[in-house]
């Protein structure tokens, strides 16, 4: 019986003293990545889209090719602060020959890309993200979310996302640094192919091809998603992109890793749903549609753009958002005021103690 109460009582106290280690931003002077290649990075940013179903309507898709570019944002959120100081939403097309051997016409449209209430009551979220393509009789209406800056150099990105519909699209996160040379053109991807079967996903450093323009296996891997999981279920989809290499994983096993053609250079981050009847993506069927669904997105980076931050004490203060109860959270590792080993025997003295009275009282 003694034994027992001590058990759940440490038991308990061990649970409070690992919450104890969670802990806000504006505490954090950088963040430790635990991955394939170990980093820090300054800054973290977490957007929530599971709680918004008050902000949530499905709207039809635009039919009109002259209206889909120009349409307006689908609900108060685009336009709060917390989006439109990271995100923007795309309105570019493909007239200008971005992919040769696009069939047909593609159009990025607002109108795409919405909150999306959860209709299934008895199950979270109340809501997500969704990024929406399909196939109309003149052209592919498309949906692109792309980050303001263009300066971001290494990130650990993460979406809990699902990719749902019908054959001949592509849903994608990545790194994308624009130029006009298709051959400098830097990019790490996470693409799923609706086409493919439903385990495989692609992980490709860009450029990918070879100067002979064939592609180059080291720089691309058609991985396989861990533990039975299909690209149609919810998984944390994570992407590395670090000073060596990059890294992608599924609920966090690793499933991809190179360092050839790892981007170098200032980078956007870029989430899309898209179609063009080319060779990559197939062609999709007259009234068809796919969706990229996002529960949420995360992101670590450094940026080369002044910082917004102040006052942490860049690595004095170290968190982690890897193993952290609360997702979007960090938890403190160390700081170097309190020192490193203080904050771990922190958490541990209720316990130490409470063992103690309980074996000595
Ligand atoms: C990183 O991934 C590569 C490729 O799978 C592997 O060979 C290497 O051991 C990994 N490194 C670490 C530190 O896990
Ligand atoms: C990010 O920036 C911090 C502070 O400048 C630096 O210590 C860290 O090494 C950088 N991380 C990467 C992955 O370059
Ligand atoms: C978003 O802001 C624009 C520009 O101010 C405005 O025209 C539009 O009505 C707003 N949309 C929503 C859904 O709040
Ligand atoms: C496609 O983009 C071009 C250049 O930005 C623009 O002039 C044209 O109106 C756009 N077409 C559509 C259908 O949105
Ligand atoms: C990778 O996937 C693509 C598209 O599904 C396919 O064309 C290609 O043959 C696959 N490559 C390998 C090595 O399996
Ligand atoms: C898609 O359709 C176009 C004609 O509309 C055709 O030229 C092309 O080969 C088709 N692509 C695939 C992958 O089926």
């Amino acid at each position: 019986m003694g034994i027992l109460r001590l058990l759940l009582f440490t038991g308990v106290i061990v649970v409070n003293a690992q919450q104890a280690a969670l802990t806000e931003d504006s505490r954090c002077g950088c963040y430790l990545l635990k991955g394939n290649e170990t980093a820090y990075f300054r800054e973290h940013r977490f957007f929530d889209f599971r709680n918004h179903d008050h902000h949530a309507s499905v709207p039809p898709v635009i039919k009109e090719v002259k209206d889909t570019a120009d349409a307006p944002v689908t609900s108060p959120f685009f336009n709060s602060t917390e989006w439109t100081d990271f995100w923007m939403i795309s309105n570019w097309n493909n007239s200008h020959g971005i992919r040769e051997d696009s069939t047909w016409l593609m159009v990025n449209s607002p109108n795409n890309v919405y909150l999306e209430a959860n209709h299934d009551t008895n199950s979270s979220p109340k809501s997500w993200l969704s990024l929406r393509t399909q196939r109309l009789p003149e052209f592919q209406t498309t949906a692109e979310i792309e980050s303001l800056s263009a300066k971001f150099k290494f990130v650990s990105i993460r979406m809990l996302a699902r990719t749902i519909g019908a054959r001949g699209a592509i849903t994608a996160m990545f790194t994308y640094r624009h130029s006009e040379e298709l051959a400098k053109v830097q990019e790490s991807d996470l693409e799923i192919r609706t086409s493919d079967p439903k385990n495989i996903i692609h992980c490709t450093n860009q450029p990918s091809l070879n100067s002979e323009g064939d592609i180059e296996a080291r720089a691309s891997k058609n991985a396989t998603m861990p533990n039975g999981l299909e690209w149609s279920d919810w998984a944390v989809h994570r992407l590395d992109w670090t000073p060596k290499s990059t890294t992608w994983y599924v609920n966090d096993i690793q499933v991809a890793n190179t360092e050839f053609q790892t981007p170098k250079d200032v980078s956007n981050i870029i989430l899309n749903a898209w179609s063009d009847g080319g060779e990559w993506t197939g062609n999709m069927t007259v009234g068809d549609s796919a969706y990229l669904q996002l529960q949420w997105f995360e992101i670590l980076y450094n940026t080369t753009e002044p910082e917004k931050r102040q006052g942490q004490g860049g690595c004095n203060s170290v968190c982690s958002i890897d193993g952290s109860p609360q997702v979007g959270q960090p938890v403190m590792l160390w700081s170097n005021g309190a020192g490193r080993g203080l904050v771990l025997f922190r958490g541990w003295v209720p316990v130490t103690l409470m063992i103690l009275l309980f074996l000595f009282a």
